[in-house]
């Protein structure tokens, strides 16, 4: 059993790391294994509608999105994390979501079934549309989603800041017992 957390922040330990890493903390205290994906520094283009996915399952845009789409697949649970970009998720987060999303569905949705959710940074406003952007994907593509003790959202600018959320931190733990939860009674 494996769950992976996938950080949509160009900034490498920034909080939505933060945030991510207590949650698969959690995950992995319950004996589900965990690892944390980041898309910073990573190369991952917009889909361009060329709708290749639609016939094989592959995308023919050379960057960095496959190896990252081959974990997704395997995984038992995905966390998608991402910080508020104009109220909305990152450019990097949204690409993932596009062509994952697209190529998943496309070729016998890959993802149905996996449990999953939304992890969302913000310095101040903006979270509840891009936890809600986030949850349509997840609904769509046919995941469980657990709930927690509050909406999975925490507030922080500068890196690090979120850890003063002891709220948005509490959640975030909460969230991920549930993930850890919700994958061993599925898969038992
Ligand atoms: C381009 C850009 C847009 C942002 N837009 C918002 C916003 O709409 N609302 C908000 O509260 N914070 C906004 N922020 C602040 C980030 O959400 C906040 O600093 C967050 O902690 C960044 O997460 P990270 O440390 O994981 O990179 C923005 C930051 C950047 C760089």
């Amino acid at each position: 059993m494996k769950a992976i957390g996938i950080v949509g922040s160009p900034r490498k330990n920034g909080n939505t790391e933060i945030l991510t890493r207590h949650t698969l903390k959690a995950i992995e205290e319950e004996g589900v294994k965990a690892e944390l994906i980041r898309l910073a520094g990573l190369d991952i283009e917009p889909c361009n509608a060329c709708m290749v996915c639609k016939k094989e399952e592959r995308c023919p845009i050379d960057d960095d999105l496959w190896p990252i789409y081959t974990k997704m697949k395997k995984a038992d649970a995905i966390i998608l994390a991402s910080p508020v970009y104009f109220g909305s998720v990152s450019a990097q987060m949204k690409a993932l979501m596009d062509r994952a999303g697209y190529i998943a569905m496309g070729n016998g949705r890959k993802f149905e079934g996996k449990v999953g959710g939304p992890l969302v940074v913000a310095r101040r406003a903006g979270h509840n549309f891009t936890f809600a952007q986030l949850m349509y994907w997840f609904h769509i593509a046919g995941f469980f989603m657990p709930g927690s003790t509050y909406w999975n959202i925490a507030f922080g600018r500068e890196p690090g800041e979120v850890e003063g959320d002891e709220e948005g931190m509490t959640t975030a733990w909460n969230f991920g017992k549930n993930v850890a939860l919700l994958v061993k009674k599925l898969r038992a």
